[in-house]
């Protein structure tokens, strides 16, 4: 109620003042004040108290040499607490979020994706280079008991992507409710035979989301149309509130997951341990990074690799909630020991030389929302229309407001933040990128794998609410300009 009402008033000042700078310092100051990060931090000198949801593997089947996947999402009931069943959105058997998917280089797939809510959605495969009319944007609608199928080949390298609904105006709600699961590439690159890899053991999926309860137990959504997105108290990995999981004394690979609205982790270990960066979202980067701080923002993954090879149990840790992960190291578990490879991949730069044409984007708030370019989304407007095997340099600003630009179908490379060439962080494939007000990133993305002229693709902020408050706007590939 206060914040609502702290809202409002804050709407009008904004009104009664105009965009001026006493504007923008009321915001701020109010921000800092009354939205401030409510989290809930978990106590780290008592031990975790439970064990660690893993998201099931999802089996294909064989149909005449395609992978088929089926994906049903229904609501479904979750006890985050024990005795406390909460309303979730579930794909499949799991009681929240959805299976992992494992898709090789090379396949072809199918992936039927049955709708057994009772509102729209949409399945996006946030990430994943395929065809418009696979990608599930907001145009690929799937009603209430209608099945979608996406078909495509998988083309692009080992990357962690994962998949969540794109209705317009739904997608914060959708995702925050559990519609959401991750992807998994493989290939055959040989630099990563030597990684721990295997599912759930030393290979673990951790997706983050923050929830807030009312007190029956349901999920308390809240969309804002101000500042930086809404911030939950509770944090959850996998649908499980303060987990622990017993893992191999040895190398352990983490592949982290912002499936938040809007906020943003800052990761680290306890005890000063370092974590060693090994993929970025579109993929291995070159060389393993080893990090003591690793910031994921809303859409973004990254694959970690801790050592627990001298330890009894290390902590990962996020600044706002404490303790993320408990790990517990099991010295009868079969252990990955080898050192991480010299070298992971081997990308090429793409050289501003090659660049065909170049656009900017610009963030800014627009009538009681948020959008690109003045321009709020609009499914009947094709904002920018790309020529088929073109190489693109985009600027991305902000004017007011952090966002996360997100693009789909393409993996880009970051170019420059604010004048200076990318941190080796940010040297790798990248479908996200965040920045804040007055930066200025530069990117470079090549659009030579697929064309539609009917069929659009989005770019939009991944702060949900941003996107579904309209910062949102749509491209198309074409051969023909
Ligand atoms: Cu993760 Cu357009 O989305
Ligand atoms: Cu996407
Ligand atoms: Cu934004």
């Amino acid at each position: 109620m206060l914040r609502q009402k702290l809202a409002q008033l804050r709407q009008r000042l904004l009104a009664a003042i105009g965009l001026g700078i006493l504007a923008t310092a009321i915001i701020l100051v109010a921000d800092y004040l009354f939205n401030d990060d409510p989290a809930v931090r978990i106590p780290a000198d008592r031990p975790a108290t439970r064990l660690l949801a893993i998201p099931p593997l999802l089996e294909p089947t064989d149909e005449d040499g395609v992978a088929r996947y089926h994906l049903d999402l229904h609501a479904a009931s979750h006890n985050f607490l024990p005795d406390r069943a909460t309303p979730t959105f579930a794909y499949n058997q799991t009681s929240i979020l959805g299976p992992t998917l494992r898709l090789r280089q090379g396949d072809r797939i199918a992936i039927d994706v049955t709708n057994h809510l009772d509102e729209d959605t949409t399945t996006h495969w946030h990430g994943a280079d395929l065809p418009a009319a696979a990608d599930g944007g907001a145009h690929s609608l799937i009603h209430p008991g209608q099945t979608w199928t996406a078909e495509f080949d998988v083309i692009q390298e080992a990357a962690t992507l994962w998949y969540h609904p794109h209705v317009k105006y739904h997608t914060a709600e959708q995702v925050y409710r559990g519609a959401a699961g991750l992807m998994i590439i493989d290939d055959d690159n040989p630099s990563a035979r030597s990684l721990p890899s295997t599912y759930g053991v030393d290979d673990i999926p951790l997706i983050l989301q923050d929830k807030d309860f009312t007190k029956t137990s349901e999920l308390d959504f809240t969309l804002t149309n101000y500042g930086k997105g809404y911030y939950y108290p509770t944090l959850t990995a996998n649908g499980t509130i303060d987990p622990y999981l017993s893992v191999p004394a040895g190398l352990v690979r983490l592949r982290l997951l912002n499936g938040s609205q809007a906020r943003l982790y800052h990761f680290s270990l306890d005890a000063g341990k370092t974590m060693t960066k090994i993929a970025s979202e579109g993929g291995y980067l070159n060389r393993p990074l080893e990090l003591e701080r690793l910031t994921l923002s809303p859409g973004d993954r990254a694959e970690i690799v801790v050592d627990l090879s001298d330890v009894d149990r290390l902590v990962l840790l996020d600044d706002s909630f404490g303790r993320v992960l408990e790990l517990r190291a099991d010295p009868t578990l079969v252990a990955v020991t080898t050192p991480l490879p010299d070298r992971l991949n081997d990308i090429e730069r793409i050289d501003p030389s090659e660049v065909d044409r170049s656009r900017e984007f610009v963030f800014d708030s627009v009538g009681k929302g948020w959008g690109i370019n003045g321009k709020q989304m609009e499914m009947a407007r094709i904002d920018d229309t790309i020529r088929f095997g073109d190489t693109e340099r985009w600027t991305l600003q902000s004017v007011s407001g952090w966002h996360v630009f997100h693009v789909h179908q393409t993996q880009f490379q970051v170019l420059s933040r604010n004048g200076q060439p990318p941190e080796p962080a940010d040297r790798g494939w990248e479908d996200t990128i965040f920045f804040k007000n007055r930066d200025k990133i530069e990117i470079l993305a090549r659009f030579d794998t697929y064309a539609n002229p009917e069929i659009p693709y989005m770019l939009h902020c991944h702060i949900l609410d941003h996107e579904d408050t309209g910062m949102m706007s749509q491209f198309e590939i074409v051969k023909d300009l």
